[in-house]
């Protein structure tokens, strides 16, 4: 399942976020993919040392911790700080899969990559081609985002991003290591939280229907608790 997540950062975060990183310096992009992934790879990226990307990144954690939308599609346990990429003249990734297990440059952490995200920081207008195609279980999505937004979609598919033929794609892209590692359990447990959030809305000062959504929360919870790991 891919879930968009929109406005992410505001359109003046946004903003700033490209004057930082347009003025810094980018390098070629292969030199972090995995064996396989790396010969298909075109594009430029941010060393992940980079004291800026480091700050933006750190940021963009930050804001996800406390996203409500986020937080319910990816139940988070572990981030690798976000990375950024340039696709420019031509440049794409061709058809892969994220490796399973990554470090952090810093730490040395090993995180299992159970959730891709993308966040886009150019508009679709800026630039064409630069698709983000996703392979799930049903059928290929085709993602391109407004900036600011940011797409989630389970590492265990194949993808690649086609060909900027004009203009710059520069984007955002990290992984996370999910408190529920199986992509079917967290489906269910989204559409419950999502279902039990409309539902109290709608249901508001009707006393045998805040029972059950007492309930239904009661149920969530205990599912994650089988679930759930640390
Ligand atoms: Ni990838």
């Amino acid at each position: 399942m891919t879930i968009e997540i929109p406005s992410v950062l505001t359109k003046e975060q946004v903003a700033k976020v490209r004057q930082e990183l347009d003025a810094t310096d980018w390098v070629d992009g292969s030199t972090t993919a995995g064996g396989q992934a790396a010969k298909t790879k075109d594009n430029l990226q941010l060393p992940t040392d980079n004291p800026i990307g480091e700050q933006i990144g750190a940021s963009i954690i930050k804001i996800l911790t406390t996203h409500p939308l986020f937080v319910s599609a990816a139940l988070p346990l572990h981030f690798l700080p976000p990375m950024f990429n340039k696709y420019a003249g031509g440049g794409s990734f061709g058809t892969h899969v994220d490796n399973a297990i990554r470090h952090i440059p810093q730490t040395g952490q090993r995180i299992r990559t159970d959730l891709s995200a993308t966040l886009f920081l150019s508009e679709p207008d800026e630039y064409e081609g630069g698709v983000l195609n996703i392979e799930d279980t049903y059928g290929t999505q085709e993602v391109k985002l407004p900036a600011g937004h940011l797409i989630l979609y389970p590492s265990t598919s194949l993808h690649h991003v086609t060909p900027v033929t004009s203009g710059a794609r520069v984007s955002s892209f990290f992984w996370i290591q999910s408190m529920i590692r199986d992509n079917a359990q967290r489906s269910l447990l989204f559409d419950l939280d999502c279902s039990i959030q409309r539902l109290s809305q709608e249901l508001d000062g009707i006393e045998a229907a805040e029972q059950s959504s007492v309930q239904l929360t009661g149920v969530y919870h205990n599912l994650i608790r089988q679930w759930a790991e640390m």
